[in-house]
Formats: structure tokens, sequence, C-alpha cells
């Protein structure tokens, strides 16, 4: 794991729309996986306004989101899918038919499953995933305890990240009790990863995937150790009282 040390949200956020940029000029059709939550969302700022003063061309790439709530329309304004095209899409030329994100909605979600699976593939895999972990160590929606050998899968939400996530719905009540997520092995299949961290709530979790601790389910970020290109963008608050092996 390679460690990129920051000051702040801010140089995060730079670094890592810079990252994304360089990716898709290198390669047009890239495949990129994405994330939501609170973490990506200034590189999605960035990289619109890349977009508009640069002409950056997402015409030809591919997106696949880490995860989706299951039962939330992607008109809901607390879905993955609206999230997504307010902070990203419908702010740069990505085509229609290349965002994927697993339907929350599905009638066999079982077969949904399997069907984002093969989508990737058929791909030729994520080039590029980006990442922010839980608090909890939770990468995508794969809470502790989650099989290394998982794919795509329906996750029963814990009651911590309902809480963390509780901030983007009216209360508690209205968060959804399940999600449809990559797995941990959808997860690692990615070329390349580039973990985002920022904040103090993070820096156990940090603590904890610097330390020796080898990779197991109890902490799925630890996963991250066995794969062979990961990047991390880590602030200061992230990194408060880790000690970061030479
Ligand atoms: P956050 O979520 O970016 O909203 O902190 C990260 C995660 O739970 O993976």
């Amino acid at each position: 794991m390679n460690l990129i040390e920051v000051r702040d949200y801010e140089e995060m956020s730079q670094i890592a729309a810079d990252y994304l940029v360089k990716q898709v000029r290198k390669n047009p059709a890239s495949v990129l996986g994405l994330a939501t939550g609170g973490t990506p969302q200034k590189m999605y700022e960035l990289l619109i306004a890349d977009h508009k003063k640069n002409k950056t061309n997402y015409n030809t790439i591919t997106t696949f989101n880490l995860d989706e709530y299951m039962g939330l329309k992607p008109t809901d304004p607390t879905s993955y899918r609206y999230y997504m095209d307010q902070n990203l899409f419908n702010h740069i030329n990505v085509q229609e038919k290349n965002i994927n994100l697993p339907s929350g909605l599905a009638a066999n979600v079982e077969e949904e499953c399997k069907k984002y699976e093969v989508r990737i593939q058929e791909k030729g895999g994520i080039d590029l995933q980006i990442l922010g972990i839980g608090s909890n160590g939770h990468i995508g929606f794969n809470e502790p305890r989650t099989a290394f050998s998982s794919r795509t899968h329906v996750v029963n939400l814990t009651a911590s990240t309902r809480e963390a996530n509780a901030r983007f719905f009216d209360s508690i009540k209205e968060v959804p009790t399940q999600a449809i997520t990559m797995g941990i092995a959808t997860i690692m299949e990615s070329k390349e990863i580039l973990l985002l961290v920022s904040g103090e709530e993070k820096a156990d979790a940090m603590k904890r995937l610097f330390s020796q601790e080898e990779p197991n389910e109890q902490f799925p970020a630890s996963i991250l150790k066995n794969h062979p290109h990961v990047t991390i963008v880590a602030d200061k608050k992230a990194l408060k009282g880790v000690v970061v092996p030479v």
C-alpha cells in the first residue's frame, strides 16, 4: 500500500481528482469504479470543474458504482444513483449506457447481483476503483465479518453504518436497512485502487489498517494489504496517531 499524506480534505480531493483525470486521459476507455458518501464529494466537484475547463472527455469511459440501497428509486434524492447524477454524471459527458449501479429495485436481487458481476467481467474488469472506508473498516457496504470471497451481494447494514449515513436522510428511520454491494473479491479484482480517507473519525480505522494485523474478515479493509496496487490518500486528521511502517 502506497500512502500519500496530505494536509486536509481539499488536498486529498485535488490529488484524487488529478489521479482520476490522468487515468481517463491515459485510457479513454477506462472502466472506473466509483464511490458515494461524503469523502469523494469534493473530488467530483473538481472533476466537473476540470471537465468544463480542460474538456477531459468521458464519452468512452464506463462506470460501476460500489453499492446502492435496497428499495430506493434512482430518482429518490437519497439513492446513490441520484447522488451520482447530482454530483457527477449530470455535469460530464459520460454516456447513460455506460453507467452502472446495482439496482435496489430488482425483482430478483440474486439475479441482479450475478448480472452486475457479469457486466463488470464483460467490460474487462475495473481499471481504477475509488474507495472510501467506514470507521468500522467496511469497504463498499462490506461490513465486518463479510467473507473475503464475497461477490456482489445483498447486505444488512449495521447500526453504526446506518447512523453514520443518517446525515443524508431526514431521520435514521429513513435509512434503508439493506443494500447491494460489490463483494470484497469483486473489489480486490480491480487493477488499481485509490482509497480516500479524511477526518478524525477515520483515525482508528487507519491505525488498524497500518498496524501489523494480518488481513482478516473482522476488519474488511485489511484485505487491501494483499492488493498489488493500492494508493491511499489520507489527511492529517485521519492519520492522527498512525504509525506508518517504513
Ligand atoms: P463517507 O463514507 O465517505 O461518507 O465517510 C465512507 C464509507 O462508509 O465507505
